[in-house]
């Protein structure tokens, strides 16, 4: 007799094989969320699996901020106090390298306001917008206990996510550190900023129709499952 578990898996196979062809033609995705959603958990997730490229305009600007360049001087100010960087500058470096790239991308930290939603779709059509749900308590605990890695950016926990060896990036070998904006009131004021800025963008993604909502809270590897399934 046949057992449903092999159609089951092959049906999968296809899926697979069918959302790996959506990806290297290019698919686009946004990942919205708080500041300690998890935005950048699976962001790297979604690269190492399927290869999109990761844009974290955080990233990018912490790069300029330890080079210290004209543009880390400036965006130092917003980031310290937990304010945003200013919607032309943001604009500016994310049409730059967006519309260099032929490839799928995972956009996490960009848009964050009406304004800079509006000049994203000028340059591109966005396929998906995963919305990551997670309270504000939670926020607060994941990120004052968060390491990151200077070098390749990859986030650690010290107790959902700890590193194998002390302070040092299980991927690169680099010395982690704690973010400064990672404090406690630093983290309360980004919050208020979220709720602001960045909250109306569900309401705006969900009228365009591409907004699915993902609960962001419990395990790293079933979030991640379940943004893949909603892909
Ligand atoms: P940015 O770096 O983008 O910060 P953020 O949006 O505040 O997001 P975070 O990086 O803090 O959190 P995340 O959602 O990526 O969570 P993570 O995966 O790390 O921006 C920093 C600053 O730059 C802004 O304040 C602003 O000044 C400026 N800026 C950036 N973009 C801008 C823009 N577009 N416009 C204007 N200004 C801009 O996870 C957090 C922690 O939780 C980690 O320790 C992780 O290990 C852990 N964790 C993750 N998932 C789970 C889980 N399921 N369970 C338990 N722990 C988990």
């Amino acid at each position: 007799m046949y057992s449903l578990c092999p159609k089951k898996n092959m049906d999968n196979f296809i899926n697979r094989d069918v959302l790996l062809l959506s990806i290297s033609m290019g698919f686009k995705i946004i990942l919205l969320g708080p500041p300690g959603s998890g935005k950048g958990t699976q962001a790297e997730k979604l690269n190492d699996d399927l290869g999109l490229i990761r844009l974290s305009t955080g990233d990018m600007l912490r790069e300029a901020v330890r080079d210290k360049t004209e543009l880390g001087k400036m965006a130092k100010e917003y980031m310290d106090k937990g304010a945003l960087v200013p919607d032309n500058v943001v604009i500016g470096l994310m049409k730059e390298r967006i519309t260099s790239l032929k490839e799928g991308f995972v956009l996490d930290g960009f848009p964050r306001t009406v304004q800079q939603a509006d000049a994203l779709c000028e340059f591109v059509d966005v396929d998906h917008v995963i919305n990551l749900d997670v309270d504000d308590e939670e926020l607060v605990s994941r990120l004052t206990a968060r390491r990151s890695c200077p070098d390749c950016n990859v986030v650690y926990h010290l107790l959902y996510k700890p590193p194998m060896k002390d302070d040092t990036c299980d991927k690169c070998g680099a010395t982690l550190y704690h973010r400064s904006d990672d404090t406690e009131t630093t983290v309360r004021a980004r919050l208020k900023v979220y709720r602001d800025s960045t909250f109306p963008l569900i309401e705006y993604y969900e009228k365009k129709g591409i907004l699915v909502n993902v609960d962001g809270k419990g395990n790293i590897q079933e979030i991640y499952e379940a943004i893949e399934d909603s892909l």
